[in-house]
């Protein structure tokens, strides 16, 4: 609860002078899907072509943020609530800093998702469906993790013992079991070029994400 005695300060340096002299226009790319779907993979690639073209990016993703800021949360339903909503909270705070934020988290719940959308103005919060079926997730087992899962050896683990919620309107949608990551990357830019929020988007190179 945030104290009365709390009041905001409007400083006169804000949002648009920072993200002006980035010749961007900040936003949070939310990639969302289950674990082994690519989300890492994908949010690497599009920061490193999206930093090649001299845009100002940062990328939070659930394994490493959960090693520092939120290394006291698990996977109960309760602690990935908490999880997202300081996720959201450190996003927002990024964009407020003009830069274009990439995140990276299973995020399974729709309603936590759109409370974290809620934080942004409308056209902020990027929604990217990582929609990769469940059946090549468990066949890629990168972490060995749904073997695990499958043994019983993790609880709550998302797609077998925990739910995840699909979105219901994402402003974007790949799964990486049909698209290459340089085509998913593809998608994301087009986006953001047909959006606005990159100023010069007739130059933007989409080099290899493996070079
Ligand atoms: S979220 O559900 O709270 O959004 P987050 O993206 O931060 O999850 O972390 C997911 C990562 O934690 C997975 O990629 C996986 O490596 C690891 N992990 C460990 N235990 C679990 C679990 N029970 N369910 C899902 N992922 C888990």
């Amino acid at each position: 609860m945030t104290d009365t005695n709390i009041v905001w300060h409007n400083y006169k340096l804000n949002k648009n002078h920072r993200a002006a002299i980035k010749n961007q226009k900040p936003c949070v790319i939310w990639l969302t899907g289950l674990s082994g779907a690519g989300k890492s993979t994908l949010a690497e690639a599009l920061d490193r072509v999206l930093h090649a073209n001299d845009y100002h990016t940062y990328g939070l993703d659930g394994d490493n943020v959960r090693h520092g800021l939120n290394k006291d949360l698990g996977f109960s339903d309760r602690d990935r609530v908490e999880n997202i909503r300081r996720v959201g909270e450190a996003a927002k705070l990024m964009v407020d800093a003009g830069l274009i934020v990439i995140t990276a988290f299973i995020s399974p719940f729709r309603k936590d998702r759109e409370m974290v959308r809620s934080l942004f103005e409308p056209t902020e919060f990027i929604e990217v469906f990582i929609s990769t079926p469940i059946e090549d997730c468990e066949k890629r087992d990168p972490k060995g993790l749904y073997k695990k899962a499958r043994a019983g050896l993790i609880k709550n683990f998302t797609g077998i013992d925990s739910p995840y919620e699909a979105p219901e309107d994402p402003e974007i949608n790949v799964d990486t079991s049909i698209l290459s990551i340089e085509e998913a990357v593809k998608e994301i830019v087009d986006y953001l070029q047909k959006g606005g929020f990159l100023s010069a988007p007739e130059d933007i190179e989409t080099p290899s994400a493996n070079t």
